[in-house]
């Protein structure tokens, strides 16, 4: 997220945007003007004017905040389009990760590509992303699994952030699985991650966040805790992939022992699991591509994640195994069909609750002080953003105040 590209300030103001009140509450809209001066949204309101600004008529276009995907694992070599043959013969996703495939079989693809080619095969992906209005975008590591190949791909995704008009933010997850020059040796692998691979990650500056796949085929709870206690160290947030195949308390853990940002999949997660959420503030973040593409029949526990006002934040996953998804749009239409989320909850899933499991509190709204990214879309009301698919609805998208 460090460098991003200057670009000259700017003023402009969106006349007759319909914008969402962005509470969990309702869809009603309201038509506003959005005066933005350089980076920054400087007044909403009916009334609103804004002096030599370049203006810039919404025709009562449904305006919302630039899309946020806080969950992608967009950097990665190969495909996994074997895979899904095999699982629609009868394999499951843990018996192909056990016999040495799914993230492993990434994994060598990943070592064996350039940073060119990385950067290469990522592109279309973001491209993708940004067509449907994604102006932050959290890539995660993960299938190095040697200092070498981490590095490499965190500095393929800071390239991204870099050549592109988008925030990307990095998360270094080193501890994704258990590399094969490691094999029974879990304990010694995490020593590398929490050690010299994260200090050789921090040095660079590549990571804003440190996450952990805790599960069966993944790490234990106590393997997590060592990498979190290490990013710790290093002054870095933690994330964690938990409670996606069975129930380890992983959320708990990184919520309760570390104020994690984020907690992410949670199909298994128990209710001291969403107590200690709630008590860290640590966002659910919500992943119905994977629940879609490995057929999972287990909810998240929603009834729970409500009662207990845990925010909830909805993300593609995009990654070759579980989720080959390229569309945060239609995410939110997963999150409808698939998980019953209002069509508010989803919205507020991928702007402000997607930035507060990043750790971004400049963005996510649309309020004076927010940065001016902003989504404006051939529609009129919010429920529209999460119903039909298949069709692009963006009519125009702004990042850093600038169209
Ligand atoms: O979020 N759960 C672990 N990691 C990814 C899947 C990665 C893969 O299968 O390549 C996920 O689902
Ligand atoms: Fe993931």
């Amino acid at each position: 997220m460090t460098s991003q590209p200057t670009l000259p300030a700017r003023r402009l103001l969106l006349r007759n945007a319909r914008v969402a009140p962005m509470t969990t509450g309702g869809t009603e809209t309201q038509l506003a003007q959005i005066a933005t001066e350089g980076d920054t949204i400087t007044a909403v309101g009916p009334d609103v004017q804004l002096e030599g600004a370049e203006t810039f008529d919404c025709q009562g276009r449904l305006v919302t905040p630039g899309l946020i995907d806080c969950h992608t694992h967009l950097v990665y070599g190969g495909d996994r389009a074997r895979e899904f043959e095999l699982r629609l013969e009868g394999a499951s996703y843990e018996e192909i990760a056990k016999a040495g495939g799914g993230i492993l079989s990434t994994v060598s693809h990943t070592r064996a590509a350039s940073e060119d080619a990385l950067y290469a095969q990522a592109l279309p992906r973001l491209q993708a992303f940004l067509a449907e209005g994604v102006t932050t975008l959290e890539i995660k590591s993960g299938y190095g699994l040697d200092i070498e190949t981490e590095l490499k791909m965190l500095r393929v995704a800071r390239r991204l952030g870099r050549d592109h008009p988008v925030t990307i933010t990095t998360t270094f997850l080193g501890a994704h699985a258990l590399p094969p020059e490691y094999k029974d040796r879990a304990d010694d692998y995490i020593d590398l991650v929490a050690g010299p691979m994260m200090q050789a990650v921090a040095d660079e500056g590549l990571a804003d966040a440190v996450d952990v796949f805790c599960e069966g085929i993944g790490f234990t709870p106590d393997q997590t805790r060592r990498v979190f206690a290490a990013a710790k160290a290093h002054n870095l947030p933690v994330k964690i992939h938990a409670e996606q195949l069975s129930n380890l308390s992983g959320a708990h853990l990184a919520a309760a022992e570390f104020q994690a940002l984020s907690a992410d999949h949670l199909e298994h997660l128990d209710e001291a699991g969403v107590k200690a959420m709630k008590a860290a503030g640590t966002v659910a973040v919500l992943l119905p591509g994977a629940f879609y593409f490995l057929r999972d029949t287990q909810l998240p526990p929603l009834d729970l994640l409500r009662q207990h006002d845990v925010p909830m934040a909805v993300a593609t996953d995009c990654n070759p195994g579980s989720s080959p998804m390229n569309s945060l749009v239609l995410a939110i239409n997963m999150a409808c069909t698939l998980f019953r989320l209002t069509p508010s909850e989803a919205l507020l899933g991928v702007t402000r609750h997607a930035a507060q499991a990043l750790g971004l509190a400049d963005r996510g709204q649309i309020a004076p002080g927010q940065r001016a990214d902003l989504a404006v879309w051939d529609l009129e009301d919010p429920a529209q953003l999460g119903y039909r698919f298949g069709i692009n609805p963006l009519w125009k998208r702004i990042w850093n105040g600038n169209l």
